[in-house]
């Protein structure tokens, strides 16, 4: 492999620390998760210019239902006005955004906007833009392991015959190159069922600022850091 500088094609992001940046400062919970979505924004339209392509972001997690109904129903209300408040600008910035994880737990009309904003952005291609919804990456390769034995029981495909070719292709990624570089905010350092499968030879970074104090200058420099590093991929450097 090459090492040669250049910025990751696909950065994947954990973003937390928005019930601790609000409580903090004695706010509700909520009101970390709405400065959150505005960071959101912020990155998303930085995010081309660092050449960045494909950008993964990790909105509600299948753990994330243990929270409040509350908080719970806060989040869902803020994805979809997310979806409704940026379609035009989404589209008009080129931006292709797609989901992945379960969503037939979701609420019926936040399930319509996000298969509405995937077709109306289908054929953009200026920035890829992925949000995680009520994913978890054990829950997907379950539902991924369940599909495959589909296949096997119906006679459609042979058990000598899968590879990991075939589990990515079951995934809700299926679409998505691999991440090349994990992000996770707030000081944590825990994967938190994040991308199992695909960011098996990604890069992590992980940072003590909170995602509502995210800005596009830090992920430059992490940008950069990450250009300087060597990807061997289980490899060896050239000499
Ligand atoms: C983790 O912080 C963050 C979340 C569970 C929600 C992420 C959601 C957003 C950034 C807002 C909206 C997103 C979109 C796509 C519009 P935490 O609540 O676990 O923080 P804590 O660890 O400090 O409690």
């Amino acid at each position: 492999m090459s090492s040669e500088k250049r910025a990751p094609q696909h950065v994947a992001i954990i973003m937390d620390g928005n019930g601790r940046w609000a409580t903090s400062r004695g706010w509700p919970r909520l009101v970390g998760h709405r400065k959150g979505a505005e960071r959101v924004k912020e990155i998303v339209r930085c995010a081309p210019d660092l050449g960045v392509k494909w950008l993964t972001i990790y909105a509600f997690s299948t753990e994330n239902w243990k929270r409040s109904t509350e908080e719970v129903l806060g989040l869902m209300g803020l994805f979809s006005r997310y979806i409704e408040r940026e379609a035009d600008r989404l589209s008009a910035e080129g931006v292709r955004m797609r989901f992945i994880g379960d969503r037939s737990r979701l609420d019926d009309r936040l399930q319509r906007l996000m298969a509405g904003i995937e077709t109306r952005t289908a054929n953009n291609t200026r920035l890829n833009l992925t949000v995680a919804i009520n994913y978890g990456g054990r829950d997907e390769i379950i539902r991924a392991g369940r599909k495959i034995a589909c296949e096997v029981a119906e006679g459609r495909l042979d058990p000598a015959d899968v590879t990991e070719a075939t589990v990515s292709a079951m995934l809700d990624t299926a679409d998505i190159p691999d991440p090349d570089l994990v992000i996770r905010t707030s000081g944590e350092t825990r994967v938190s069922n994040f991308l199992l499968w695909q960011a098996a030879y990604a890069e992590y970074e992980f940072t003590e600022t909170l995602w509502p104090d995210f800005s596009p200058a830090e992920l430059e420099r992490i940008l950069s850091r990450f250009g300087g590093r060597d990807r061997r991929f289980g490899g060896v450097a050239p000499a």
